[in-house]
């Protein structure tokens, strides 16, 4: 029977801070949950029918955000208006029973949702489609549930849609399906597995699939499923084949085999993130899926496989085994960053996938921790969970389990990890419970507890002294004071340090040594030089903590590091440290450095080109921001930025034209060595472009014309474009109409007029004024904005201000996720010269009165308590 509907009443308050010190467990389990859901078109009805079982004392509680209401029973019988409360976010039940059978009927709009939360459309005309993204909060807007992380209940879920929409997926195994009157048609789905509603997933759309098999360890045949508009699926392959390369991966190094029947990824236009590991359902950004030669670069592709992987590893890190509660993030987000990285590192040279890593790790992790959006991997409280799907959560967490697996070593990591497994599989759990697990392998592991609660980016120093045979270096830690936080303890840092002979490049030694405490020294005995020789230390090797590192090494001694240490990442890392002393002004000549980068590309160019490449590396704008804590002047050092750019041009163009002549275009292949020798082939273009060489205009052009793939395509047009070769317009307009219809190769052509210095922040605007600028589709909207966010000084021109914060007004009604994730990267504000500081604060201000979602509201408030 239908009541009359009942709309959720909007008490408006101010927005709620939820503590981690104040989780209680649910009052009630659910035993199983029966889900409908009927799709017409311009609404949607769902039926939820709830098993619950009291656990504890108290209301019995369901969420619910933007729910019509049209009827609820309770064991069988009609409740009364007044047996029930109604309020903005949910639904309470007064005095029910221990065991509760609650069934609701609601109408949602997935017509009218842009939030990309929930069950929502993306695409419109012949491309619509209809699917789900719940985590964190997004089931309760499908119905009402006890929407938390640990509540898990076992699904069957019947889905029924117009018979055009012919792909109807949700989690689990398809139990039935079949036809209806009008035109209508059905498929129920039943999940074995017990998963919180976060997990949950639902697909209504008209999508081709590509199929494959893979045979689990456990001799399970499991059916591959990619799912993606037609003229998409065969850019599906890559994925796939990541697919398979990851589950094998899993059952290798961490014993996991896959659990169900049947793994399944579709790809859609409209998300806001990434990808969602949805059991058995993923959902994916498809930026983050398809992959061809043609319009992928190698960039994207390789993030592409890892992203495959990053979802497929969740199954057990944060399906199998999840989060008790949202402050609990980093357990799953942590933990499966470090198996992606790890994988990714696997399948190319882990050197310039640890440089990749900790590039990124050092421009936005070390940015976010040192502005006004800091918080601990494992924060204490939040106004909005979405907000907090951070750079710290994800990668600083993933650096807390890789110090944990360095300390611990491979044998001993990997029987903590099947501790861990085998302790909580099926249960929702804590950071405390990971340590504990470990732990068995050595009870010091706890110790890292203390990683998860400090904010702020450690500063380790140091330096050496050689006392007749021995090696003797002394270390110490500081780590800012954040407000509002305690005052910071002293963490565990694994230092991994070699040392080698000046003469000769041998290792005479190496260690992981453990700083615990403020100060410490450390001795190496027996250090055997050869005449005349000086030990030439080398510490952190492989970035083993993610401090930031201020050794007293000699400059000689960073250039030999860059010619002899034997583990990649730290040659790179030496030479990043001499360019950011030329930066800063206490290395005064640029022939150094010059003269380094010479020796290793002539060494590196035909073994590890894309080692080669990242030499040439300039620490980002971003990075070198964080220098100061007030003051900031983006054009000084932006200048200074150049004008090493400029040097090192000029010191290596002969050089560069001879290493050009080595890297003849070739047929595509998808190999470490071929996508090394792409990447290399575009950064020397680059630098032949920066020292004026005429010659390397026909170059570009003839890179693009003669292109095998996006890779060689794209960066010759960005080279044309970052350079303003004569041609550049007319190449760029060949480029729209190429790949007119593909709009991820789209976004590029965004991205690329975007990016250069050159495009100014007016120029900006206009692309964002075309009819093809999207304002619901995020990949659309971040091509110009995130390109902006990339310059500072343009950004921090009221020009550019008044651009980027009347575009997060604008999103902040449609899609708050994304509006407040723009405005994050303002977030160092406060640091800026004293003219830009208070215009920058003055324009902030003036947003607050102007958005009301509280993703939005959050970031400004905590960004302008700083000031
Ligand atoms: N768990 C997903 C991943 O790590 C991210 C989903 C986040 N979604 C969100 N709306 N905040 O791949
Ligand atoms: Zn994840």
């Amino acid at each position: 029977m239908i009541m009359t509907d009942t709309v959720q009443k909007d008490t408006a308050q101010p927005p709620k801070k939820v503590y981690l010190k104040d989780y209680t467990p649910p009052v009630y389990a659910v035993d199983k949950v029966d889900l409908d859901i009927r799709l017409f078109d311009d609404h949607a009805v769902v039926g939820a029918k709830l098993k619950m079982i009291r656990a504890h004392a108290g209301d019995l509680r369901l969420f619910g955000r933007d729910l019509k209401l049209k009827s609820i029973h309770l064991n069988g019988q009609e409740l009364e208006s007044q047996a029930y409360h109604l309020d903005k976010e949910g639904l309470t039940i007064l005095d029910a029973p221990d065991v509760a059978v609650i069934e609701t009927l609601v109408e949602i709009s997935p017509q009218t949702n842009t939030t990309l939360e929930g069950l929502y459309q993306a695409g419109t005309g012949d491309d619509k489609m209809f699917v789900t993204q719940c985590e964190p909060e997004g089931f309760r807007k499908i119905t009402f549930f006890p929407d938390r992380p640990d509540v898990l209940t076992e699904y069957t879920t019947r889905l029924e849609a117009p018979k055009h929409f012919k792909t109807l997926l949700a989690n689990g195994n398809l139990v039935e399906s079949g036809e209806l009157d009008d035109n209508r048609h059905y498929t129920i789905w039943h999940d074995p597995t017990k998963k919180p509603s976060y997990l949950f997933a639902a697909v209504i759309a008209n999508l081709e699939v590509l199929q494959d098999h893979y045979t689990t360890i456990e001799g399970r045949e499991v059916l591959l499923e990619v799912y993606a508009d037609a003229q998409d699926i065969d850019k599906c392959h890559v994925g796939m084949q990541a697919l398979k390369d990851a589950m094998k991966w899993d059952e290798d190094n961490y014993g996991r085999a896959y659990d169900l029947d049947r793994y399944m990824i579709v790809a859609t236009g409209q998300f806001n993130m990434g990808a969602m590991e949805n059991k058995g359902l993923n959902i994916f950004n498809t930026s983050c899926v398809l992959s061809s030669p043609e319009t992928t670069t190698d960039e994207r592709s390789f993030l592409v496989k890892s992203v495959i992987a990053h979802e497929y590893f969740h199954n057990w890190t944060g399906n199998r085994i999840t989060c008790r509660d949202w402050f609990q993030l980093c357990l799953k987000e942590g933990f499966t960053v470090f198996r992606d990285q790890s994988f990714s590192g696997d399948f190319r040279s882990k050197a310039v996938q640890r440089i990749e890593d900790v590039a990124v790790l050092r421009a936005a992790q070390f940015a976010e921790d040192a502005g006004s959006l800091a918080h601990p991997v494992r924060p204490e409280s939040f106004v909005e969970i979405n907000n907090f799907y951070t750079m710290t959560i994800y990668e600083k967490g993933a650096e807390i389990v890789r110090m944990i697996a360095n300390f611990l070593g491979k044998e001993k990591f990997r029987q903590g990890s099947d501790e861990y497994f085998a302790r909580y599989d099926g249960q929702a759990v804590t950071v405390e419970d990971f340590l504990s697990a470990m732990s068995v392998a050595d009870a010091r592991v706890m110790d890292f507890l203390a990683w998860y609660r400090q904010p702020g980016t450690p500063v380790v120093s140091g330096g050496y002294r050689v006392l007749g045979d021995k090696v003797i270096i002394n270390l110490s830690q500081k780590t800012r004071h954040v407000p509002n936080y305690d005052a910071p303890v002293a963490l565990p840092i694994p230092v991994d340090t070699a040392i080698f002979d000046s003469l000769t490049g041998e290792m005479l030694a190496s260690r992981m040594l453990l700083l615990t405490t403020d100060n410490a020294q450390f001795e190496f005995d027996h250090i055997q030089l050869s005449d005349g020789a000086h030990p030439v230390v080398s510490v952190l090797r492989n970035f083993s903590a993610p401090v930031k590192i201020d050794f007293d090494y000699t400059d000689e001694d960073l250039a030999s590091l860059v010619a002899f240490e034997s583990e990649g990442f730290n040659r790179w890392q030496a030479l990043q440290i001499l360019m950011n002393r030329w930066l800063s002004g206490s290395v005064e000549d640029a022939t150094l450095i010059i003269s380094v980068i010479q020796k290793a590309v002539d060494e590196l160019i035909e073994d590890d080109p894309m080692l080669a490449a990242r030499l040439f590396d300039i620490p980002s704008q971003k990075e070198l921001a964080m220098a100061y804590d007030e003051n900031y002047d983006p054009i000084s050092v932006k200048a200074r930025r150049d004008e090493l750019i400029g040097k090192i041009a000029d010191g290596l163009l002969e050089n560069a034209k001879l290493w050009y002549q080595k890297l003849p275009l070739q047929a595509y292949e998808d190999t470490p060595q071929a996508r090394g020798r792409r990447l290399l082939r575009n950064v020397l273009l680059n630098l032949r472009l920066t020292a004026g060489d005429e010659m390397a205009h026909q170059d570009a052009y003839h890179q693009y014309d003669n292109a095998s793939c996006m890779s060689e395509r794209l960066g010759a047009l960005m080279a044309m474009i970052e350079h303003n070769l004569d041609k550049k317009d007319s190449y760029l307009d060949d480029f729209y109409a190429k790949f007119s219809h593909e709009d991820l190769v789209i976004d590029a052509w965004f991205v690329a007029q975007a990016t250069p210095d050159s495009t100014s922040v007016s120029q900006i605007a206009s692309l964002m004024e075309r009819t093809d600028y999207d304002w619901n589709t995020p990949n659309r909207v971040r091509t110009t904005l995130s390109a902006l966010a990339a310059k500072p000084v343009q950004l921090w021109t009221a020009e550019g201000l008044d651009l980027y914060l009347s575009s997060v007004v604008r999103l902040d009604g449609s899609n708050p996720q994304l509006a407040a994730r723009l405005l994050s990267a303002l977030a160092r504000w406060n640091t800026l010269t004293a003219d830009k500081k208070a215009m920058a604060q003055e324009k902030l201000a003036a947003v607050t009165s102007q958005v009301s979602s509280k993703n939005v509201l959050e970031f400004l408030q905590n960004m302008q308590t700083v000031a």
